[in-house]
């Protein structure tokens, strides 16, 4: 009998496995890309670094290849159509493959009031957040709808659920990310892919630091549960979860790791 439950707990942990699997994480040059990159390529993923500060993604990538991963880093920046498909080239090329896993990371906020945020601020913002990660999803989903299958994670925000003053700009493009989610669930349901939305709260990170420095860290701290911003590793065991076949009936969730902070009472 304790066999039999042995044999199924390791069939089950088997399945939080990403051992053949070819990984795309954007942003992966700081926070959370980064270290997500790491924790799918522990997982047993190869895994490409993509940012627009190439030398960064080449030295994490080397730092990961040291502790027995297989990890690339390449130049990509989302705001860009060519830089995307030339990115995704070079993968082809490395890999002879397309990815199996996407995680759409890469992002930028605007803290600042509505009546502030100028037009070239929001283009920046929907030109990385929203259009951005449109394409390389898009550009994703294309080569996994021909090989077969794959899982996309959309990393969106709370901001995309909820409100957040002076983040009118940054929470509409998370909201629109989780939208966009959702509709490439239904549609590429058929083609096997799984997308999902991640919604991560505060987590500490250089983009966490602006509203730290803002003034807002206790206000902000008060608002949330658990009464601590999140770290990196917070976001480990959701996005393996979503990235693997321990997910697999997963398509079309909005995930939310925030320690409680989006059922805050009123
Ligand atoms: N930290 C939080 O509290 C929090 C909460 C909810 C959601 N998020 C989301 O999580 C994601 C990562 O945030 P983070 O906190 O880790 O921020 P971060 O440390 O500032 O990292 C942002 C990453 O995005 C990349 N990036 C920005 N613009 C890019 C572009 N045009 N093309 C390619 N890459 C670009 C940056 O790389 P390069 O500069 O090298 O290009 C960097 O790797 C973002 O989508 C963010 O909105 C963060």
């Amino acid at each position: 009998m304790n066999n039999e439950k042995d044999d199924m707990l390791s069939e089950e942990t088997r399945s939080f496995s990403l051992d053949g699997k070819l990984a795309l994480i954007t942003g992966a040059s700081s926070g959370i890309g980064r270290y997500l990159a790491g924790v799918l390529g522990r997982a047993g993923a190869s895994v490409v670094l993509a940012a627009r500060r190439k030398a960064v993604v080449a030295e994490e990538a080397a730092r990961l290849r040291e502790q027995g991963g297989q990890a690339v880093g390449i130049a990509m920046n989302v705001a860009e159509t060519e830089s995307i498909d030339t990115a995704f080239d070079e993968i082809h090329k490395l890999f002879g493959r397309r990815p199996d896993i996407l995680v759409n990371c890469a992002g930028v906020a605007l803290l600042k009031p509505f009546l502030e945020q100028t037009p070239e601020e929001l283009d920046v913002v929907i030109g990385t957040n929203l259009r951005g990660a449109f394409l390389v999803a898009q550009r994703a989903a294309r080569a996994m709808a021909e090989q077969g299958g794959g899982a996309i994670i959309n990393v969106a925000s709370t901001a995309g659920l909820r409100p957040g003053g002076m983040l009118s700009s940054y929470g509409a493009t998370k909201a629109g990310l989780i939208h966009l989610s959702k509709v490439m669930a239904y549609e590429l349901a058929r083609n096997n892919i799984r997308v999902n939305a991640l919604c991560p709260g505060n987590i500490e990170t250089e983009m966490h630091r602006e509203f730290e420095d803002a003034g807002f860290a206790q206000a902000l701290v008060k608002r949330i549960p658990q009464r601590r911003f999140g770290q990196c590793k917070d976001l480990a065991g959701a996005t393996l979860l979503l990235a693997s076949d321990a997910g697999a009936y997963m398509t079309g969730t909005v995930l939310t790791v925030d320690g409680g902070q989006i059922v805050n009472s009123i």
